[in-house]
């Protein structure tokens, strides 16, 4: 396993707990000295019991040497793909050194598996690279589609698996290394390099258009007086539309789905398509008007102004369940209350650290009612199921005005506005 993010690690891990025998690298000292403790460098439920019980067996171990790893049957590339610095196209930097790197030790036949979110034609191009140094070595491309906060179900249950493969062998290999997931019943694709490609930034582009979608007809709905959740469970119904990914609110953020729509408007611009680059930017132009909006209604909500008032956020993260804040919706909406002179204080259960790392001019306090004191609004930014339990009566006591947006639909609005608060969502 090469790259130990979130997926990398998940997938080692996974790999371990269905019987392989794992070495996983990443050339981040630090990360391996504490995953070879059994210490998971960030929080995912679940994970850290399994990464202990797979070390302790033997089935897993880190490195980060290269050479110690050449001798694998099959290498999975997990590297990140981050959006790069000034354009909408990914970086492709990571991707590129791992198979640079590996080409030059294999002198086996083996299998490189990229699994890496990236723009299609990259396996190809990793393909001819890797052919470059030695002729025994195949690419294949298997993208992964797991979620943060659940990553161990995604590994271990996946809803499908995709293959890319450019020859039988390849399948096979892949098809052994997952064996007991087949046998569970996971539907297998297999396709050529750019559709296992394709798959993965469309399955997230796919996911960010529902929410946009459902974020556009909010905005019809707070112009007309209709009720968009309503509207969402009445969509939901219908099995063609489907319940999930139609919650309304601030919107999608993370590390995936908005650097994948915008590699994925890049590409279809590249190719000359206008009518579909149009259409793909506009899902990340209704995305980021919801940080807007939210920011313009905590205004209203202060009687215009954010200088001197104090707003308590509550959660940091980009969505719950995770400590990434990674392209944060809440922070972003923290960040421009406070750079609109406003005392900000966060509250999130477990993303603070990470928050501090990115923006230490905010404040960050320990527990909802230290983050409420005095606030002249409270902002829920991030839906922690924890949050959905705040009595409003007790925080009464604590505010200054009980001012409430609710920026994921996440509280019952009569019992805030029967306690006296201006409830806004
Ligand atoms: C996403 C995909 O869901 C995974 O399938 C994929 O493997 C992963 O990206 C990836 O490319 O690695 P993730 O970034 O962990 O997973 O987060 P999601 O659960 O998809 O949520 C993304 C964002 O959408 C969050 O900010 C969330 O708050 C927001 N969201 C989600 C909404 O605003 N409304 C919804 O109804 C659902």
């Amino acid at each position: 396993m090469i790259g130990c993010g979130y997926l990398g690690t998940s997938h080692a891990v996974g790999m371990a707990q269905l019987g392989h025998d794992v070495i996983a690298l990443d050339i981040d000292e630090d990360k391996i000295a504490a995953l070879s403790a059994c210490e998971l460098p960030f929080y995912e439920p679940g994970l850290g019991e399994l990464l202990r019980k797979n070390v302790e067996s033997g089935r897993l171990r880190f490195t980060t040497s290269y050479d110690e790893i050449a001798g694998a049957d099959v290498h999975f590339v997990c590297v990140g793909t981050p959006q790069l610095a000034g354009s909408f196209n990914a970086d492709l930097r990571w991707v590129e050194s791992a198979f640079a790197e590996l080409a030059r030790r294999l002198t086996e036949p083996a299998v490189i598996v990229g699994r890496s979110t990236v723009p299609v034609g990259t396996a190809r191009r990793m393909a001819d690279l890797v052919r470059g140094h030695t002729g025994r070595v195949e690419v294949a491309w298997n993208p992964e589609f797991l979620r943060e906060g659940r990553a161990v179900e995604d590994t271990l249950q996946p809803a499908r698996l995709v293959f890319g493969v450019e020859s039988p062998q390849a399948e096979r290999l892949l098809r052994a290394v997952y064996r007991p997931i087949i046998e569970d019943g996971c539907p297998v694709v297999v396709g050529d390099y750019a559709t296992a490609e394709l798959v993965k930034v469309s399955a997230n582009a796919f996911l960010a258009t529902k929410i946009s979608f459902i974020n556009a007809i909010a905005q019809i709905c707070e112009a007309t007086g209709a009720d968009v959740l309503r509207i969402a469970e009445a969509l939901g119904h219908d099995v063609r539309i489907g319940r999930d990914f139609l919650g309304p609110g601030l919107g999608f953020g993370g590390g995936c789905l908005p650097k994948d729509i915008r590699a994925l408007y890049a590409c279809a611009a590249d190719l000359g398509l206008a009518d579909v680059a149009t259409l793909i930017r506009q899902i990340d132009v209704v995305n980021t008007s919801r940080r807007e909006r939210a920011f313009a209604v905590g205004r209203e909500l202060l009687g215009g102004s954010y200088a001197e008032k104090r707003v308590c956020v509550l959660g940091a993260a980009f969505k719950p369940n995770t400590d990434d804040v990674r392209d944060s919706p809440a922070l972003a909406v923290a960040v421009a209350a406070h750079e609109a002179g406003a005392r900000v204080v966060v509250h999130d259960p477990v993303a603070m650290e990470s928050a501090r790392r990115v923006h230490p001019e905010i404040e960050y306090a320990d527990t909802v009612l230290m983050a409420a004191r005095d606030a002249d609004v409270i902002m829920l930014l991030t839906e922690w199921t924890d949050f959905a339990d705040i009595d409003p009566v007790q925080l009464s006591g604590v505010v200054r005005c009980r001012n409430m947006l609710d920026g994921r639909n996440a509280l019952t609005p009569e019992r805030w506005r029967s306690a006296g608060w201006t409830y806004r969502a």
